[in-house]
């Protein structure tokens, strides 16, 4: 008998089928289907074709593949007897349930020993698929291996798109074609990790960022992430994502994946983008107040570091609030002894020494600027020079001789001592002041990784979230290390990098855009000379960099000239202008005819008006720029279009395309399939041009 579910959105149909009771298959997935589609001869028109050499038929390539059924490839559950026995199931069909965009599938193993269950669920208006898969069991077992529910790649498409990074240099793409085997990525680093985003983009073959076929896969998991993406001897592709393997350290009864978020563009990768885009910020993201403007951001860490005096802040605090910022972060350094990075972490009460009447007349002076107050914690970490270590040596996790990371050790977050000891503390601080933002570091990785943690940590979050549901929280790990769905279920902001290097900030702001909005995505102006690459660049750079996302400034703005202060300060008035519909703007990384521009249009959601950030990354090959074409406008509608830093342009610059010199008004047809001539400039340097509707 064959069994078949479809989920539609206007954009896409997701078929799953299967025959005899086994575990289903997706035997479809791409552009919407006609309603009128017979599913069971869908199903039955995309089996293969078997020849000399191959078993008689192909075994499926399930939701779960089993070991069971011949499988030629990876399974998607691997499981254990207490006493290691591989416990070897074949599932069959248990139950459907149905609703109007979801569906749940359950099967239980001919030893009716576990229970395998699928959710899928379409959201129709941002096009993704959250997809989460768990196994119970009537007896304790060892789970090594869960996969979320496997979907197929697509056929047409030769390589594949995943994400590397490193402290100061996240999201990096890397591109490896399809061939026989695997792309492995097994991520035992116990946290989210500048090294592996959890994230894959299939496009098809000439797919670019706005136009053809793509899919895409994000794992909402903050522990580390497995991914297994593999082409079988038949050429049949596999998507696996799932925990870290063997990251459950305890035999249970009960074993959850995380959700993967998955979806079919018809509009490139920039159709991923937005969709990923708009389900974080409107679906996943809980926002206290959603009304509110992000507020620009100062952070004082890149200008003071652990000095902290307090007629100094208070100083930095004004010319921060005078330049344009609404909220002030106190980072690392207020609390214990906390002098340098060898001391103090877990001792979350305010160092008495740099404020003797507590953070209380900070505070007050920030809020008299006008300004919100916030600081940092990092709460699953402790120094071994810590009182707290001192008192519970046996709270620390791993072993008494782990190699340390930043002189640090990291918390066991499943015992719940410690996440009561840390609910009372940082709760003390925030029921003791008038704190709106937590920045949430984790600044190394497990001394082995443990999903517990993850849970641990989660618990912790959501409680203090319910105790203070007006504080929000930025996700730092010394920068990008934990940037994931997961994490941003309880959090508000992502700390992309420890970079405020300009340059790199540019190339790692467009590729994280494909899952991030800019409402998350933290970008601040860095002191001239970049602390963290040695290089120096202009105002103008730092300040449009910065304005390209969620806007902040982090150097000591005692170091800013005259100069300085007044483009910081006019850009800062331009991202408050704006900030408004950018906050809710789709980001479209433009493709470039110039492979040293970097380029982004980020589009309102009524369509009505746009702004170009186009980044010169190096100097071009060419002595002339190209055209910048853009894209999803109205071909045959109006727009005006508006070089905004005008003032910028060198006189090495001597030709003269109009939008030198004044505005201009173009059709979108001309704009997509020519583009704008931009003006020639030195590299390091970013030509914003705003369009609007006419
Ligand atoms: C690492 C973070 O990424 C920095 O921004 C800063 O908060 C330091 N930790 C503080 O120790």
């Amino acid at each position: 008998m064959i069994r078949c579910w479809r989920l539609d959105d206007s954009r896409q149909t997701l078929v799953l089928g299967s025959h005899n009771d086994h575990l289903a298959e997706v035997v479809y997935w791409g552009p919407r289907l006609s309603d009128t589609e017979n599913l069971t001869t869908l199903y039955q028109a995309q089996v293969l074709d078997v020849t000399g050499g191959m078993l008689d038929q192909n075994p499926e390539l399930s939701i779960c593949p089993e070991a069971t059924r011949t499988f030629p490839g990876q399974p998607g559950l691997n499981v254990r007897d207490t006493d290691g026995t591989p416990l070897l199931p074949k599932f069959s069909f248990a139950d459907a349930i149905e609703e109007d965009d979801a569906l749940t599938l359950i099967y239980k193993d001919q030893s009716a020993t576990l229970t395998y269950t699928a959710r899928f669920a379409i959201d129709g208006q941002t096009h993704v698929i959250d997809a989460q898969a768990g196994v119970s069991s009537t007896r304790p077992v060892h789970l090594h291996w869960l996969s979320a529910p496997v979907f197929p790649a697509p056929q047409f498409s030769d390589e594949m798109i995943d994400f590397a990074g490193r402290w100061c240099g996240e999201f990096q793409m890397n591109r490896t074609p399809w061939s026989a085997g695997i792309r492995y990525r097994n991520n035992r680093t116990g946290r989210t990790g500048h090294e592996h985003f959890p994230g894959l983009i299939v496009p098809c073959r000439g797919a670019t960022n706005a136009t053809g076929h793509a899919y895409a896969f994000h794992y909402g998991w903050s522990g580390g992430h497995r991914m297994v993406a593999e082409e079988l001897p038949d050429g049949r592709r596999q998507v696996q994502f799932g925990h870290a393997s063997r990251v459950e350290m305890a035999a249970a009864t009960e074993f959850k994946t995380a959700k993967l978020y998955a979806m079919f563009s018809d509009d490139g990768i920039n159709g991923c983008a937005v969709a990923f885009q708009r389900h974080l910020r409107d679906r996943i993201v809980q926002w206290p107040d959603a009304d509110r403007p992000r507020p620009v951001h100062y952070n004082c860490w890149e200008a003071v570091y652990f000095n902290h005096n307090l007629p100094e802040l208070k100083d930095i605090a004004e010319r921060a609030a005078k330049l344009g910022a609404e909220r002030f972060v106190l980072d690392d350094g207020w609390f214990g002894n906390r002098d340098d990075d060898t001391t103090s972490l877990s001792d979350w009460e305010v160092d008495p020494r740099k404020y003797p009447d507590g953070l209380t007349p900070l505070i007050d002076h920030i809020h008299g600027l006008g300004m919100s107050f916030g600081i940092w914690f990092e709460p699953e970490m402790i120094n071994e020079d810590s009182d707290i270590h001192r008192a519970h040596p046996n709270w620390a996790l791993g072993g008494e001789d782990q190699i340390l990371g930043r002189q640090q050790k990291a918390l066991n977050m499943a015992l719940p001592e410690v996440r009561d000891f840390l609910f009372d503390r940082i709760g003390a601080v925030l029921r003791d002041h008038d704190i709106d933002y937590i920045k949430w570091d984790h600044n190394r990785v497990l001394p082995m990784p443990d999903a517990a943690q993850t849970r641990g940590s989660y618990a912790l979050i959501d409680r203090l979230r319910d105790a203070f549901p007006h504080v929000e929280i930025e996700s730092c790990a010394s920068g990008g290390g934990r940037i994931d769905f997961g994490i941003m279920e309880r959090t508000h902001r992502v700390w992309l990098s420890d970079s405020n290097d300009a340059h790199e900030r540019l190339k790692m702001q467009h590729n994280a855009a494909i899952f991030l909005p800019s409402a998350v995505t933290g970008s601040h102006v860095g002191p001239r000379e970049c602390h963290t690459s040695g290089r120096v660049y202009d105002i103008r750079y730092r300040s449009w960099v910065a304005a390209q996302r969620h806007m902040g400034f982090e150097m000591d703005p005692r170091e800013l000239t005259e100069d300085e202060a007044a483009v910081l300060t006019e850009v800062t008035t331009w991202w408050k202008d704006n900030r408004d519909w950018m906050t809710t703007a789709d980001i479209l990384r433009l493709d470039s005819s110039d492979e040293a521009v970097i380029a982004e249009q980020q589009l309102s959601r009524q369509h009505d008006r746009f702004v170009v950030f186009a980044g010169k990354a190096a100097t071009s090959s060419q002595i002339a720029p190209r055209p910048l074409r853009l894209t999803r406008l109205t071909p045959d509608a109006m727009y005006k279009i508006e070089l905004k830093n005008r003032e910028e342009i060198h006189h090495l610059s001597r030709g003269n395309p109009l939008l030198k010199s004044e505005p201009m008004v173009v059709s979108g047809a001309f704009l997509m399939n020519h583009g704008i001539t931009l003006p020639w400039s030195f590299p390091d340097r970013m030509w914003v041009i705003e369009g609007t509707l006419v």
